[in-house]
């Protein structure tokens, strides 16, 4: 099953795995097998071996006006520093035992620096970006590579590399980290090491480019001294105005009457990783979307969870069985083969939705699948 195929929304499902008659005996064989640590198969298989995907987590949104101002008091009461090491507040799904995951496999946090402050050097084997959704003046700075962050910038930050964080502006900022955290702390790979307390006085400066910027942020144009493929992306900002030109340039070209959109006023860009075209992360999947205004996206499920932001406009989205209005900064959770679509409001603005999933753990392990479904 491909992009283009188009099933009915409701898949059938067989009659529970018929049981043996209880009996006396039965019921010691099941006390033997619990002593001895055994778990048979056919009282287990509806929730092991299920006929689709039938996530534990839940269709979730969290409103930015809520959000925001819980970040601007986190901001107030409670300091950055070595330990806790960012002020990054996460999304909890509330069908997930209470963990800070977003969904099974990815975590979405409001990260909030203040003036002035330093999120301290470290690295850590999750992969993960940043997601700018307010302000400007924050530098990220990458095994000593100062890259400057504005509203819309996406910022890829491929694991165990050296990072940290400096306000140099005089308002706070604040964007969203995504990073595949529950994956590593479920398949038990993690790795972490605390970096330099402080920043160099040169990696404090504000240069307009960073230096991979520099080497990688031509189109078309690759280094011919650095040909081998990377596993994650080396070009560490995705900058808004390109985004923006890319989306626009779309919906241009479609409205000339040339093939360049997902479906009739739906653009989407993809961040992709400039030495081998695949995704900016192993684990995480980013993509822009553009919904012109009174448009709706082509209703589908996919296998795998992803972490919806409304960067711009307002509109309307599906998930499953919940139906939202979203406004502006709202993020919102789909789970995995649960149906999505979205609409775009009928004024004037486009609606840009940020999504991140975790698609290329599937695609790599042969084991995605995603379906257009008929209303
Ligand atoms: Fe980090």
């Amino acid at each position: 099953m491909t992009n283009g195929a188009t099933l009915p929304a409701q898949p059938h499902d067989p009659a529970p795995p018929r049981q043996p008659e209880p009996s006396p005996a039965l019921g010691a064989l099941y006390r033997d097998f619990e002593r001895e640590n055994l778990n048979p198969l056919w009282t287990q298989i509806g929730d092991l071996m299920p006929m689709h995907p039938q996530s534990k987590a839940s269709a979730h949104i969290w409103r930015w006006n809520k959000l925001l101002p819980l970040a601007r008091e986190a901001g107030r009461l409670v300091p950055v520093g070595r330990g806790g090491e960012r002020r990054a507040i996460a999304l909890a799904n509330p069908s997930l035992g209470g963990r800070p995951y977003a969904t099974p496999t990815l975590w979405a946090a409001i990260q909030y620096l203040m003036p002035g402050e330093n999120a301290p050097e470290h690295r850590h084997t999750q992969h993960a970006f940043r997601f700018v959704l307010e302000g400007e003046g924050v530098w990220t700075v990458v095994n000593g590579d100062a890259v400057r962050m504005s509203r819309g910038d996406f910022l890829p930050q491929g694991g165990w590399n050296w990072h940290s964080h400096h306000n140099a502006a005089t308002e706070p900022m604040s964007w969203i980290d995504g990073l595949d955290i529950p994956f590593a702390y479920y398949s038990e790979s993690a790795f972490f090491e605390f970096g330099r307390d402080a920043l160099s006085k040169e990696e404090c400066s504000t240069p307009a480019l960073s230096r991979s910027e520099r080497l990688w942020a031509h189109p078309g144009l690759r280094p011919v001294a650095q040909l081998q493929d990377l596993p994650t992306s080396p070009l560490l900002a995705y900058r808004w105005v390109d985004t923006d030109r890319a989306l626009n340039e779309q919906l241009a070209l479609e409205a000339e009457g040339y093939a360049a959109t997902l479906s009739p006023g739906h653009a989407a860009v993809r961040y992709t990783n400039p030495t081998n075209s695949r995704d900016v992360l192993p684990s995480i999947r980013c993509e822009m979307h553009r919904l012109r205004p009174g448009t709706s996206s082509t209703p589908r499920r996919e296998v795998g969870s992803s972490v919806y932001q409304v960067f711009n406009g307002s509109g309307s989205v599906i998930v499953g069985e919940q139906h939202w209005k979203v406004e502006h900064g709202d993020l919102f959770v789909v789970p995995s083969w649960q149906t999505f679509s979205a609409t775009s409001g009928a004024g004037t603005t486009a609606m840009d939705l940020f999504r991140f999933s975790d698609t290329p753990i599937f695609e790599a392990l042969h084991a995605w699948r995603g379906q257009d479904v008929s209303a």
